[in-house]
């Protein structure tokens, strides 16, 4: 993204770690926006951590995903500092981090899956041992062999193969239908195939021990040295300094926010939304390309994924007055966003695509 002090970064929140590390590198400022105000709850929650708490009760409730005194901590601290529907969500919600039910990150719908597979795992306690030593393996070589001769024989059993390929595992993971057929178009084995090839690409490829993204799922708890870079303790410190200013939140679509935006947005990190957009609203999405391209700088870059290697939304889409095709108004990085891919530690979307917008 090459981010330098002068950028005005717009991020999709999500659950808002992308936006806050985007913080750290000093850009003028960031842009949260997301549709859903549950997702800018979360992350009004973790920038009022970091504006009121010390780094020890931050780590606590967002690392480890648990704290015993989080509801005190909440209503002192945090609570003040949210908007009227954040306070309203997480009035209700403070038991997530309080650990009865295990740590904050098994709750909530992927959080649901998490827990159901460490379940599964209570099962079969071989296969767990074997998953466990494989997180901590010393190199890739190792990672792999565990995975080779151990895992793979056992894991992928037909009653796998039978979760993965239900549209309710895959709405309760966060991918829409029209993302689930993209992929059972392109893929032989189905999605359960597309899935195992994608993962087995992350245990067999990727050091699975600064691999965050699936730590967090297997473990229910970042750990300080495999985490998001808001929560390591000098970048948290940073962010409590002052960056955090630097953030801020929008609730509502991109068009929304960016019609309503005064200053140019000079970078975009627009993760997978256009997928769903593109089948469900196809006019909000050309609407939002004319959107991005009017409120953008010269030159501005873009980022985003899709389920499909080529999204078809890059051919009809078509904009400005003169309805030029999308695919020709960008400027597309290839090389670039091919080599990124092979280094991908989330690895499920088949498409990447790192773009200038005209200069
Ligand atoms: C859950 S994330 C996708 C996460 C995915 N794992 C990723 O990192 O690519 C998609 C987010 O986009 C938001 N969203 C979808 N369409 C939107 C739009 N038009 N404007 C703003 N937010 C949108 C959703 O509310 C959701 O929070």
């Amino acid at each position: 993204m090459d981010i330098g002090p002068d950028d005005r970064i717009l991020v999709i929140s999500s659950a808002g770690c992308n936006a806050l590390d985007y913080l750290l590198d000093s850009p003028t400022s960031v842009h949260a926006i997301d549709a859903n105000p549950r997702q800018n709850a979360l992350l009004e929650l973790k920038a009022a951590g970091i504006r009121t708490l010390d780094y020890e009760d931050f780590f606590k409730i967002f690392g480890d995903g648990i704290h015993p005194e989080f509801t005190r901590l909440y209503r002192d601290h945090l609570r003040p500092l949210l908007s009227p529907f954040a306070r309203r969500f997480w009035d209700r919600r403070c038991p997530w981090f309080e650990g009865k039910r295990g740590s904050f990150y098994f709750n909530g719908l992927a959080g649901t899956v998490a827990r159901a597979f460490h379940a599964y795992l209570r099962l079969r306690p071989k296969l767990r041992a074997h998953v466990e030593a494989m997180f901590e393996a010393e190199t890739l070589d190792a990672q792999r062999a565990i995975y080779d001769q151990k895992i793979a024989p056992i894991l992928w059993g037909p009653a796998l193969r039978w979760t993965l390929s239900r549209q309710f595992t895959m709405s309760m993971i966060g991918v829409p239908h029209p993302q689930r057929r993209e992929v059972q178009a392109q893929h032989s084995g189905g999605v359960s195939g597309f899935i195992r090839e994608s993962l087995e690409y992350v245990m067999r490829e990727l050091p699975l021990k600064d691999n965050y993204f699936y730590g967090v799922y297997l473990r229910g708890r970042y750990t300080q040295d495999s985490c998001p870079g808001y929560l390591k303790r000098e970048e948290f410190e940073r962010l409590q300094a002052g960056l955090i200013d630097r953030l801020h939140i929008y609730t509502g679509t991109v068009t929304q926010f960016l019609q309503g935006e005064s200053h140019l947005i000079s970078r975009f990190v627009l993760l997978d939304h256009m997928d769903w957009m593109s089948s469900y609203h196809p006019e909000a999405l050309m609407e939002e390309w004319d959107a991005i391209l009017e409120r953008a700088t010269p030159g501005a870059r873009a980022i985003m994924r899709s389920a499909h290697a080529r999204p078809s939304y890059l051919d009809w889409v078509q904009v400005g007055p003169e309805k030029q095709q999308l695919r020709n108004v960008l400027k597309f990085h290839e090389e670039m966003a091919r080599e990124l891919t092979r280094s991908d530690r989330v690895h499920t979307y088949a498409g990447f695509h790192i773009v200038d917008l005209p200069a």
